[in-house]
């Protein structure tokens, strides 16, 4: 197993992922792992810390979520975050209570010991991120106070001569100022990580690995010209010679304007040869008359295994299935509580039919979307194509509410060529995170010029996020909306009213559908 010099135990706070992001940020790969983890798996990662995250619960609670005991004797390096304060608190002999402030929000570190190696080079006094109920009411023998806040004695504790830390607030959240700083001083100066990882080396590594995973046999790629699948692609075409990749691009006819034609240029530039299935109309003929989103997905998700397992089996000797699996997807699936409900069925390669027996290739694994745009632009991607906003696998069928047909396309795909347009006229193509347009299954009256009108609906959906999982509307001033509005209704046919979406996820998801 790959050597983690730090470990990061998940007690289930939503601010974990971003431990590792920022120590990462830091040049020290981090990984993530459910606090469950055995200690023969810890073990075998060879970490030389391990950080122990916030989480929702209380320590003192009958089902309070512990790690395995054998991590205290490992004789590791410990920073406890928040929750992670507690478990130590409590394992060590100190005592938590419920604390009478609930803090949430900013707080002022003041450091009380501004020897101590976790605080080199950080300000005496700086803004941290506070969020808990609980609180250390009585300390373990052995530990001291190293920083307070106005409501938190024990903003910081430490136990240095056993290279224990312990931080009530979170340095992993932006507002925590120095919070990177302290991260990466724990690794650095108490646990002597070196600071070396980076996309450059990562991408080095993987090359290598894919080559010796793969060998000489052939390895079947799905690109849909989305971010990460081009990674991918671009990765193996970096490792492989040319005839053991075979990369396959399925136009299933709910792309957006110009798209399919954008992603085969793409190839051509990056000069990794795919082959383009016109599948437009197969696809068209089992989304007739579908009008239930999960069917239409279903149908989607159906046929595009179908389409592609007929493209699969053209081709001899293909081993090896390659996939644009992230490390979010991995920790997901082996999250604290456990796998997350299904809210939408997602479609990606992952339901491939049982005996289509390939191994996997997933270069991706082990790393945050932030980090692929990176690796990207490593590998020679060009820039506008590495910062494109995601785009669902079942395409514009779920942007066009009810029934999909050429009429409702084509309104779709023009509405959001022009917002797409003005987005980047105006400057805010990047500072979104999504953006796209969705046909409502909605006619209303209008007047146009002298002639009233009973014409279509269009929705503007604008949000910003970090990954999708939580998303709140764009604040995009009203003069860029207002530009959109007017194009849109001026120059398509067919569309006299557009509105603008004002939900965040949740309740509300991102897509419609
Ligand atoms: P929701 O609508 O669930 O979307 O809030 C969250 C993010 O996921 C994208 N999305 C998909 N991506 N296959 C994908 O590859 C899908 O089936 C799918 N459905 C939603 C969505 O565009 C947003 O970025």
């Amino acid at each position: 197993m790959k050597q983690v010099p730090i470990l990061v135990l998940d007690f289930g706070s939503q601010y974990t992922q971003l431990i590792a992001r920022k120590l990462r940020e830091s040049g020290v790969y981090t990984e993530v792992v459910p606090y469950r983890e055995s200690i023969e798996d810890i073990k075998a990662r060879k970490p030389q810390g391990i950080i122990l995250s916030g989480g929702p619960a209380s320590v003192y609670a009958e089902d309070a979520y512990k790690p395995n005991d054998a991590i205290w004797d490992l004789g590791l390096p410990i920073l406890g975050i928040c929750y992670g304060m507690q478990l130590i608190t409590q394992h060590f002999g100190g005592s938590v209570v419920p604390a009478n402030h609930h803090e949430y929000g900013k707080a002022k570190l003041h450091i009380e010991k501004s020897d101590s190696l976790i605080f080199k080079d950080i300000e005496q006094d700086s803004i941290v991120w506070m969020s808990h109920g609980d609180r250390a009411e009585r300390l373990p023998d052995g530990f001291e106070v190293v920083g307070t806040s106005e409501n938190s004695p024990y903003a910081a504790i430490a136990n240095e001569s056993a290279q224990l830390y312990a931080f009530q607030f979170h340095p992993e959240v932006h507002h925590s100022v120095e919070g990177t700083k302290l991260l990466k001083n724990f690794a650095k100066h108490i646990c002597g990580c070196e600071s070396t990882w980076n996309m450059g080396s990562f991408a080095k590594e993987k090359i290598a690995q894919i080559q010796s995973q793969v060998g000489d046999k052939k390895v079947l790629c799905g690109v849909s010209g989305g971010v990460d699948s081009s990674v991918v692609a671009a990765m193996l075409n970096e490792a492989l010679p040319k005839e053991q990749l075979i990369c396959v691009f399925v136009d299933q006819g709910l792309l957006r304007k110009d798209e399919a034609e954008q992603v085969q240029d793409m190839f051509k530039l990056l000069d990794i040869p795919l082959i383009t299935i016109d599948a437009k109309k197969e696809f068209m003929d089992v989304l007739a008359g579908v009008t239930d989103p999960e069917t239409k997905r279903k149908a989607i998700g159906e046929k595009f295994i179908e389409v592609f397992d007929k493209e699969a089996s053209k081709h001899t000797d293909v081993a090896f299935l390659a996939q644009g699996t992230l490390y979010t997807d991995v920790i997901e699936s082996v999250s604290v509580k456990g796998p997350s409900k299904t809210i939408k069925s997602h479609h990606n390669v992952g339901g491939l039919p049982d005996w289509m027996t390939f191994e996997l290739v997933e270069p991706l694994r082990e790393i945050f979307k932030d980090e692929v745009r990176k690796l990207g632009l490593e590998l020679g991607l060009p820039k506008d194509m590495i910062g494109r906003h995601p785009f669902p696998g079942p395409g514009l069928a779920i942007r066009v509410m009810g029934d999909v047909n050429e009429e409702a396309l084509r309104l779709l795909r023009e509405s959001d060529a022009i917002m797409q347009e003005e987005l980047k006229a105006t400057g805010y193509y990047d500072k979104v995170w999504q953006a796209f347009t969705v046909l409502l299954n909605v006619q209303s009256v209008g007047v146009m010029g002298d002639n009233r009108t009973y014409d279509n609906t269009v929705c503007i959906r604008m949000v910003e996020s970090v990954d999708g999982m939580t998303a709140t509307f764009a604040h995009v001033p009203h003069d860029v909306l207002e530009g959109m509005s007017r194009r849109i209704i001026n120059e398509i046919d067919g569309i006299n009213r557009v509105v603008y979406d004002i939900s965040s996820k949740p309740p509300a998801t991102i897509e419609w559908e």
